[in-house]
């Protein structure tokens, strides 16, 4: 009987874990997406070509690999019928490896506009969605009312539909929202949902115990990160499913037991997108050149990305939470030419000192405590052995595997696949 692995991001998301699950996915037949949605932007490179997948799985560059779209992912048929069209016209088969699952629960049109009215309801206190319809589309699934990939192959889908939309737009009335136009999205909506009918539409919970007792294990693939999700990360700026190991059960239909090894994914500075709490965001100079050398700008939305200290704090909220068995260190070339490095190790609230990550992040004065590394000054993204690393990285390293006590067993130093470091 084999496992499931998971990848997933020990911080808000962005963190490399497309370019990962790419270079992992080599070693197993299987990846699967587990959880959020077309909100995800995981970035890809291989050689000259380059990719954003947000609804496939980073798997799909390997021709041996079949990619689960599990029952705890919700899925935009339109968004996700364009992405399958580009892998296709770059010459990858998708059809007969792509498996969706038939509880997945549908993002509708309404969605995303109930996405849009909701963030125009809150004013200054928006959450910076990415307006993909992902809030909206899992309040259905937990009140119950959703439509999921499973309804489409149905004779009275579109009466189901109009039904749910229906309600939707009673909604968005009673909220004084009017500069919409869903006709053009819907007429689309309705096409890709049809064409996503030559997929394997399947009982994903089935299909993946038997991967598992065929002795297939399975690379599940986080969306999002840790402090994003809905029940411990900085609620309410937070999206709406369990990004945590926990949710690959959930969004997969595994049992606790059947969880592997826990890849925990962090960049070695720290960003965000959208609004929330980030204790250790940089306002000067220094998180103008992380996000310029970073290229920190989102993957979905293009905005441009908060940067900051890599906050030792929060990621050991993080491995906590997700039983993390490995760590894997991503973008530290990006502080190639850094004088010195900053680590925050502890906070202080409210003028005491803390260890753990508050309740409180949203509304209290958090100021991080740092402590200070001398950089490395030199080009590491051509080095491709682990004892070839400068010393100064190596104690970075050391500092925070003592800190979280779990190795980081792979450090990447650039966004190639190649530009991967396995010790
Ligand atoms: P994901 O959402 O976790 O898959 O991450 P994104 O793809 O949104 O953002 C990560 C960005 O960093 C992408 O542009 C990657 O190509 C890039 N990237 C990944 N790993 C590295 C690395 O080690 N160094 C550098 N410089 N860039 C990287
Ligand atoms: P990947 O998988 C970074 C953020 C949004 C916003 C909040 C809620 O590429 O790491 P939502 O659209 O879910 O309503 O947005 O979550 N967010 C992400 N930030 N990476 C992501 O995905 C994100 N998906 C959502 O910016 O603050
Ligand atoms: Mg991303």
């Amino acid at each position: 009987m084999k496992k499931v692995d998971v990848v997933l991001g020990l911080q808000w998301g962005d963190e490399g874990k497309g370019k990962i699950v790419d270079v992992l996915a080599s070693r197993y037949k299987a990846v699967a997406r587990f959880q959020g949605g077309p909100n995800a932007g995981h970035s890809i490179c291989i050689g000259d070509s380059s990719f954003v997948l947000h609804s496939v799985p980073s798997g799909i560059f390997r021709a041996d690999t079949v990619n689960f779209i599990g029952n705890g992912v919700v899925v935009d048929p339109v968004i996700l019928m364009e992405e399958i069209r580009g892998i296709e016209a770059a010459g990858v088969k998708v059809e007969g490896r792509l498996l969706i699952a038939k509880r997945a629960n549908l993002i509708l049109p309404t969605h995303r506009v109930l996405d849009a009215t909701n963030e125009a309801h809150k004013g200054k206190g928006k959450i910076g969605s990415t307006l993909k319809g992902i809030g909206p589309a899992y309040t259905d699934k937990i009140a119950r009312t959703g439509l999921r990939v499973g309804d489409i192959a149905s004779a009275d889908f579109r009466s189901k539909y109009e039904a749910l939309r229906d309600w939707h737009l009673i909604q968005i009335e009673a909220l004084g929202y009017k500069d919409f136009d869903i006709s053009e999205y819907e007429a689309k909506w309705f096409e890709a949902a049809r064409e996503l009918l030559r997929f394997d539409i399947i009982d994903n919970e089935v299909a993946v115990n038997r991967c598992l007792a065929d002795d297939v294990a399975i690379l599940a693939e986080g969306a999002q990160g840790s402090l994003l999700d809905i029940d411990f990360g900085t609620y309410p700026f937070v999206t709406s499913s369990n990004t945590l190991c926990a949710g690959a059960c959930t969004g997969l239909g595994v049992a606790p037991s059947r969880i592997g090894e826990v890849f925990g994914i962090f960049k070695a500075y720290c960003t965000r997108v959208g609004s929330g709490p980030f204790p250790t965001e940089l306002f000067d100079e220094t998180g103008e050149t992380m996000r310029r050398i970073g290229h920190e700008y989102g993957a979905t939305t293009g905005r441009s990305r908060r940067c900051g200290w890599l906050d030792l704090v929060a990621l050991n909220y993080a491995v906590m939470m997700n039983g993390a068995t490995s760590l894997i260190m991503m973008k530290a070339d990006v502080m190639n030419d850094f004088d010195t490095i900053k680590v925050c190790v502890g906070y202080e609230l409210d003028g005491k000192p803390v260890h753990h990550f508050p309740y409180e992040a949203g509304d209290a004065d958090i100021k991080p405590v740092y402590k200070e590394f001398p950089g490395w000054k030199c080009d590491i993204s051509g080095v491709r052995s682990y004892d070839a690393l400068p010393q100064q990285l190596k104690d970075y390293i050391g500092f925070i595997e003592d800190f979280t006590g779990v190795r980081i067993d792979i450090v990447s130093v650039g966004p190639d696949r190649d530009q991967t470091i396995e010790r």
